[in-house]
């Protein structure tokens, strides 16, 4: 997508195809006014500094836990995220990881590309129904909302456990439950909560050992919100049934115990890449970039004090 037509008076420096290295970037920042910044680019102080004319970054993401928001504010950058246009990709990709692990995709792909299924058998790859299951949604946000009303239509159970009661959750006819009642009672564990230092490490050994073995654990946030090693542990000695992965702690490295794991479905974080949420999210980037130079505030700003 060109996103020069919408970026007004700016020009768009896109040095090479596919990603700058660190020192790359920080070469060219001096020069640039606003950076669009993937959320493998650590923004941090470092970055900051040597983008001394930068007046906006506009993260190309929903989750900013790679942006340093209070250093942005104190320099005056304003930060901006794209929220609201990847939530229905985002919420179709958890399901469908949901679906996977329950119904043992990934054996069954791998079984059949391996020449090695033998036919139709009664006991082969058994899986899990939805229908009455419980999904427990941790962080009832826009996306984890979008999920439960997805599980609506497949007949389940659901809970959620949010920092405060949402009446929009409890449309849906999801309850809100402490953490502890949602690990310890739910066949799905689906997480959409930011990365913070509240929920990084959240599903650890502790909160793992709670959960029931024949739970699934989905995990579209953000991969430190997850003990890799913990988990590794608890799938391979049946603490919990499955996972369905699509983020991990140091993209692109997945751990090589969960490679090696039948029971986990592993996709490379793509749960909002349908063309149309990225095109969305490429154009609030740019329309951002353009609102932030020609000097107003972007609607979808973190930090809209950094304007003072
Ligand atoms: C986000 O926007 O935070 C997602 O992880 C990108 O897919």
């Amino acid at each position: 997508m060109d996103l020069r037509p919408l970026l007004g008076e700016a020009s768009l420096e896109v040095p090479k195809e596919g990603q700058l290295s660190r020192g790359e970037l920080l070469e060219l920042l001096p020069k640039a006014d606003g950076l669009i910044a993937l959320l493998n680019v650590r923004v941090d102080s470092e970055l900051l500094a040597a983008g001394k004319r930068l007046k906006i970054v506009a993260n190309f993401a929903v989750g900013y836990d790679n942006v340093d928001l209070a250093e942005a504010t104190r320099r005056g950058v304003v930060v901006t995220n794209t929220p609201d246009v990847l939530t229905d990709a985002t919420a179709d990709f958890a399901f469908t990881l949901l679906l996977a692990a329950a119904r043992r995709l990934g054996e069954g792909e791998r079984l059949v590309r391996a020449g090695a299924w033998q036919g139709w058998a009664p006991g082969l790859l058994l899986g899990t129904e939805l229908r009455g299951r419980r999904l427990g949604v941790v962080g009832a946000g826009r996306i984890g909302r979008a999920l439960l009303q997805r599980a609506k239509g497949f007949a389940m159970d659901l809970v959620y456990d949010s920092p405060r009661q949402m009446p929009e959750a409890e449309a849906l006819g999801a309850r809100h439950v402490s953490r502890e009642e949602l690990l310890a009672t739910c066949d799905f564990v689906s997480l959409h909560c930011p990365l913070s230092q509240n929920t990084k490490g959240l599903i650890d050994a502790k909160a793992l050992a709670t959960m029931k073995p024949t739970a699934i654990l989905v995990n579209t946030a953000r991969g430190a919100c997850v003990d890799h090693e913990a988990l590794a542990d608890a799938l391979e000695s049946g603490a919990i049934a499955g996972a369905g992965l699509d983020v991990f702690e140091n993209e692109p490295q997945v751990p090589e115990r969960l490679l090696e794991l039948e029971s986990v479905v592993l996709a490379p974080h793509i749960a909002s890449a349908t063309l149309s949420a990225r095109t969305k999210m490429a154009e609030i980037c740019a329309n951002a970039i353009r609102t932030r130079l020609q000097g107003s505030c972007p609607p979808t700003a973190l930090n809209p004090e950094a304007m003072q």
